[in-house]
């Protein structure tokens, strides 16, 4: 059984897509744990009514980034998990846990990396007339929205589509590859050779959405 830690920083909406999907198929996992950064974070009430752990680790109660790093370690060591899943997570988490947590944290981001990593990505995407964007799977490095793919998908852009309805069916796909991925690692089924991943299976690593 593999310990799912998520980390959450608002809506939560991808946490809740693999909760379900983790019941729904069954998976040899457990989501042990909901961890938000912000004590809004609307995602947290989910978790709560499903009875899965949640904790908050405030980033603004600490007085310097190392001191939050070591408290969200903390919380999140506490789990023991074989996964971290950093979902909608809006805070860069260090080197030194990175690299603790190597090959053992998954991330999302709303474009097809490596363009547009960072904030803004739909805005930027519209900006430089891309005829199609998406999400990507990636296990986590010190660097940005950067590391192993895992699984992307590809979305259409609309000519006439703005920044929300863009985000709106990027989405939509997020929570279709998001817990795909998840389900792969829990299956022991990915395997990161060069930098590359690669199912083991020769399962398809990308969606791509009409
Ligand atoms: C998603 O688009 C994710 O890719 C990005 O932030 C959004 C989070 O949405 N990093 P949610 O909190 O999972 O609903």
């Amino acid at each position: 059984m593999k310990r799912i830690v998520i980390l959450i920083s608002g809506r939560g909406s991808n946490m809740e897509a693999i909760v379900q999907r983790c019941a729904s198929e069954h998976w040899q996992a457990a989501v042990v744990a909901v961890i938000a950064n912000r004590p809004q974070a609307t995602g947290l009430a989910f978790a709560r009514e499903r009875g899965i752990a949640t904790a908050v680790v405030d980033h603004q109660a600490f007085a310097s980034r190392d001191a939050f790093d070591a408290a969200l370690a903390t919380a999140i060591e506490a789990q023991r998990p074989d996964l971290i899943v950093l979902a909608g997570f809006m805070r860069i988490l260090g080197d030194a846990f990175v690299r603790r947590y190597t090959q053992r944290i998954l991330n999302i981001h709303p474009s097809l990396l490596p363009a547009f990593p960072g904030l803004h990505t739909h805005r930027r995407a519209l900006e430089a007339g891309c005829k199609a964007s998406g999400a990507t799977v990636h296990f986590v490095t010190p660097e940005l929205d950067h590391g192993p793919i895992v699984i992307q998908s590809v979305v259409p852009v609309q000519p006439d589509d703005t920044e929300h309805t863009l985000a709106a069916r990027v989405l939509a796909s997020e929570h279709r590859i998001y817990p795909q991925a998840v389900r792969w690692f829990v299956q022991e089924q990915l395997r990161i050779d060069g930098g590359v991943v690669r199912h083991t299976g020769g399962a398809p690593q990308l969606l791509l959405e009409p």
